[in-house]
């Protein structure tokens, strides 16, 4: 089997590699010269734990090759996968499918035998029709199949999600595409993953109604903890009670600053809007999307509250500004709403974090950029942990104080032992979680 991979960014990539480890043999396609020349190379243009070592490993065994000519590319490929980005288009909030179309125009052009296009983006619900009636249209000489088998993977375990998934999803219209996908995932049926085959629009709908989903579950989360803090109750453990409800689940039930990232934001909002063109009023992912907006601002609120209640003329330290950790992606990150407006009511930023500065020094103006915690500590006011990366639960405490001005941590992510940070003289406010003693 020959697949050819039309875009390189986070999905292609990482869907390519996993292919190729997958037995099959991958051309990965991208307009962009700079990153190809990376790929080829051997440099990774993005941060993924293992991705590196992957594409290695294929390019050396030659099943995973790179390519900015799409022709040759696609040229006897068993399928063509599309993983272009399909970002918030600016104002609307609809998914920007400017360049799904553009490679499927190009597809269109250049492809010489019957063929099966399969979009790997996550593409709003009757787009797998449009991309029919193109190459219907276009090319009424060939028939090209289109099937729609969305992504799930998540950022810093993205390889772990493509070759050990719960489920894969694949939208067919016939038994070729079905028979074609199924080879693709062979693999998978030793470690018997279930294969969901469905009508394209129900797979298309499938990725949003899981992101959607997953965000619901994080916003009520956080809401409940608002409640906890008021209560004097333990948001953890009620995660951890409901969660042990096999109807439930325990997973993305970690109240935090607020979702964010690459996909929840923009496919929560891009949902909305297949809802409205569709006359339904999606009213649970309407509140989901508002109350998670202003969540990163009540964050803001916390964190002044904690130092007394104005940050003007204090200098605060920002452990992580990454969305989440094993990333170094900025995307929608809570940091980009609770920084600015930090600094806006005066507050000194001295921030770290260990992948992302490079991109938020692009998005952050006037940080004060430190190699490592401890040096974003040194004459802090108070400490605010916005990523969980595990360096920083690992943080020496009494090192941590003696470097800072007042012994403050606010806890975003909930990575410490509210007792054991008040044993070592700090004073303490995480989330959704009883205050514990300060210092005396
Ligand atoms: C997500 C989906 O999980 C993945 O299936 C989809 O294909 C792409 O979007 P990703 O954005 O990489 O993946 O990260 P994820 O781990 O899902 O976290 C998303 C956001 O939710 C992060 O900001 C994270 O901090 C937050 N989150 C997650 C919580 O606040 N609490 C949780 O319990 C889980």
């Amino acid at each position: 089997m020959r697949i050819a991979m039309i875009g390189t960014g986070y999905v292609g990539l990482v869907s390519g590699a996993c292919f190729a480890e997958f037995g099959l043999e991958v051309v990965g396609v991208d307009k962009d010269e700079s990153k190809i020349r990376m790929l080829e190379e051997g440099r990774i243009p993005i941060y993924e734990p293992g991705l590196d070592a992957l594409v290695d490993k294929h390019k050396a065994a030659g099943r995973l090759s790179f390519t900015t000519d799409l022709a040759e590319a696609i040229d006897g490929a068993d399928a063509i996968f599309i993983g272009v980005g399909t970002p918030s288009r600016r104002g609307d909030g609809h998914a920007d499918l400017t360049y799904v179309f553009a490679a499927a125009e190009e597809i269109a052009a250049k492809l010489k035998h019957d063929t099966l296009v399969v979009t790997k983006s996550t593409v709003p619900v009757g787009t797998g029709r449009r991309l029919q009636k193109i190459f219907k249209t276009q090319r009424p000489d060939l028939e090209i199949d289109v099937a729609s088998n969305p992504e799930f993977l998540r950022e810093g375990s993205a390889i772990e999600d493509f070759l050990r998934p719960d489920r894969v999803v694949c939208g067919v219209e016939s038994d070729r595409a079905r028979e074609i996908l199924a080879q693709c995932y062979r693999p998978l049926n030793l470690i018997e993953t279930p294969i969901l085959f469905t009508a394209l629009e129900t797979a298309e709908l499938i990725k949003y109604a899981t992101n959607a989903f997953l965000a619901t579950k994080i916003t009520f989360i956080n809401e409940l903890a608002d409640l906890c803090e008021r209560v004097g109750a333990d948001v953890q453990q009620v995660a951890k009670g409901m969660g042990l409800d096999g109807r439930i689940g325990r997973k993305f039930l970690h109240a935090g600053p607020g979702y964010g990232g690459s996909c929840f934001p923009k496919d929560t909002l891009a949902l909305l809007r297949t809802g409205e063109q569709y006359n339904t009023h999606l009213r649970i992912v309407e509140t989901v999307v508002n109350v998670n907006e202003g969540r990163k601002r009540r964050m803001v609120r916390k964190i002044t509250d904690a130092c007394g209640g104005s940050v003007a003329g204090k200098t605060i330290a920002i452990l992580g500004v990454t969305f989440k950790p094993n990333t170094d992606d900025m995307r929608e990150s809570p940091s980009l709403v609770i920084v600015p407006a930090l600094q806006a009511e005066g507050a000194v930023i001295r921030a770290y974090d260990p992948e992302g500065m490079r991109e938020a020094a692009k998005l952050l103006p006037d940080v004060g950029w430190c190699q490592d915690s401890y040096h974003a500590l040194e004459g802090a006011d108070a400490a605010v942990i916005l990523t969980e990366w595990n360096e920083f639960r690992g943080l020496d405490l009494d090192r941590a104080r003696s470097l800072m001005r007042q012994p403050l941590i606010v806890d975003l992510r909930n990575i410490f032992d509210p007792a054991q940070v008040a044993k070592a003289g700090f004073a303490y406010t995480s989330v959704g979680r009883p205050v514990a003693a300060g210092p005396t």
